[in-house]
């Protein structure tokens, strides 16, 4: 998918709108708790800076709901990325209306506004052809680089690309583009894709679509007990999906034949009950006791995903082995992390759908050490699903 980016546009003296997603992590003070998407738009933000552009941001922030709601404006951002650019950011009050109409054509060269939260608009969600219409006239040209919202076809991501002269790629959505993109149609192999997260339910789809494209699979999360379950083996009170148990056998059938070396952990981490201070042991898979949860995948297993990880040209890694935010249980899940960024320096692509596997690098402190860290979270679900994502389709070629 070739789409027009940032390069192709002459941006000196123009008013340039940019679709961000800068729905980032807040704490209770309202301190920016990851600011990853902010400092991903970075490239993009300074390249209209320096070709003397007027940019005006805009992005939503968590789910208000269509209403307006101050616990998520827009405003600690703004001043975050003051700080990152050093120059000043002027917040709006809103995000269309003739007072922020004014604000923009008042603009100088080199200025930058960012817009309040467009989701205190209903319109925004409903992809308003009004309001995204509204929207596009605040701009001259327009850039879209929020990647992690492209799934969406709002008025800021789809509606608008109808209202405007030209629509395209900010570099952001390029890079994603590029390593999610060169994963799925030409990984450079052997290609490893490391599956974890609670149920089958939510990854079926990608499972079913990287399994045209890779040579090993390696299963990790709560997930895995709905295969145990379907091979015969007890597995406790870990989490099972009842209904997935056939569904799960097929998956083991259709790897062995397409020759997809499919792993599932030999042992598992157990506990009586999910909590910081519960005591925990691991145990081989066909010796799960009644009444014990699974919350991890045990050190062979870690040892075992581990070799296949750095013996691979191409890895691909979409959800936590276990409960890692509690650290008795994130072994296996910072296991594959410290894997991933070996196999990075041996030469490897190593690429991080962006959600619970990004937190779990950002908590061990290896994000350096990765190829690509995802900032979407569903939008890189949907995109290794092999959906279309509305907001990148829309773009102009
Ligand atoms: C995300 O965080 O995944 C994106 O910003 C999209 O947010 P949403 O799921 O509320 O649409």
């Amino acid at each position: 998918m070739q789409k027009k980016t940032l390069s192709d546009l002459s941006i000196q003296g123009k008013r340039v709108l940019m679709r961000v997603d800068f729905n980032v992590p807040l704490d209770d003070r309202k301190n920016i708790t990851d600011d990853k998407r902010i400092v991903e738009s970075l490239p993009s933000i300074k390249k209209v800076l320096d070709d003397g552009g007027r940019l005006i941001l805009m992005s939503h922030l968590g789910r208000p709901k269509g209403k307006v709601n101050p616990e998520f404006s827009l405003a600690p951002v703004a001043a975050k990325l003051a700080a990152l650019i050093d120059a000043p950011v002027t917040m709006a009050k809103d995000c269309i209306g003739t007072e922020v109409m004014q604000q923009v054509l008042a603009m100088r060269d080199g200025e930058v506004i960012l817009l309040e939260n467009l989701r205190f608009h209903p319109e925004e969600e409903a992809n308003d052809p009004e309001f995204a219409k509204e929207l596009a006239s605040l701009g001259e040209l327009y850039v879209n680089d929020a990647f992690g919202t492209a799934h969406r076809a709002h008025a800021s991501t789809e509606g608008i690309t109808h209202f405007v002269p030209i629509a395209v790629a900010g570099y952001l959505i390029e890079r994603e583009l590029m390593y999610l993109g060169k994963a799925l149609q030409d990984p450079e192999r052997p290609f490893v894709a490391i599956l974890g997260g609670s149920k089958i339910s939510g990854k079926i789809d990608v499972l079913e679509n990287l399994f045209k494209k890779v040579d090993t699979v390696l299963i990790g999360g709560a997930m895995v007990f709905t295969f145990f379950k379907a091979q015969g083996y007890e597995v406790g009170n870990s989490l099972v999906e009842e209904s997935k148990i056939e569904l799960a056998l097929e998956i083991l059938e259709q790897a062995k034949q397409r020759g997809i070396k499919l792993l599932l952990p030999e042992d598992v981490i157990l506990t009586s009950k999910i909590a910081a201070d519960a005591p925990f042991h691991s145990a081989l898979i066909s010796a799960i006791p009644d009444g014990m949860i699974g919350v991890d995948i045990g050190p062979k297993a870690a040892e075992a995903y581990r070799n296949e990880i750095i013996g691979a040209r191409t890895v691909l890694w979409n959800g936590p082995m276990g409960v890692f935010e509690i650290d008795n249980f994130a072994s296996g899940t910072m296991a594959v992390a410290r894997a991933l960024v070996d196999a990075t320096a041996k030469g490897a692509t190593t690429i991080v759908g962006g959600g619970d596997s990004a937190a779990a690098i950002a908590k061990a402190g290896l994000a350096g050490g990765i190829t690509h860290i995802s900032t979407g979270g569903g939008a890189s679900l949907e995109f290794l699903e092999g959906k279309v994502l509305p907001g990148i389709a829309a773009l102009n070629d």
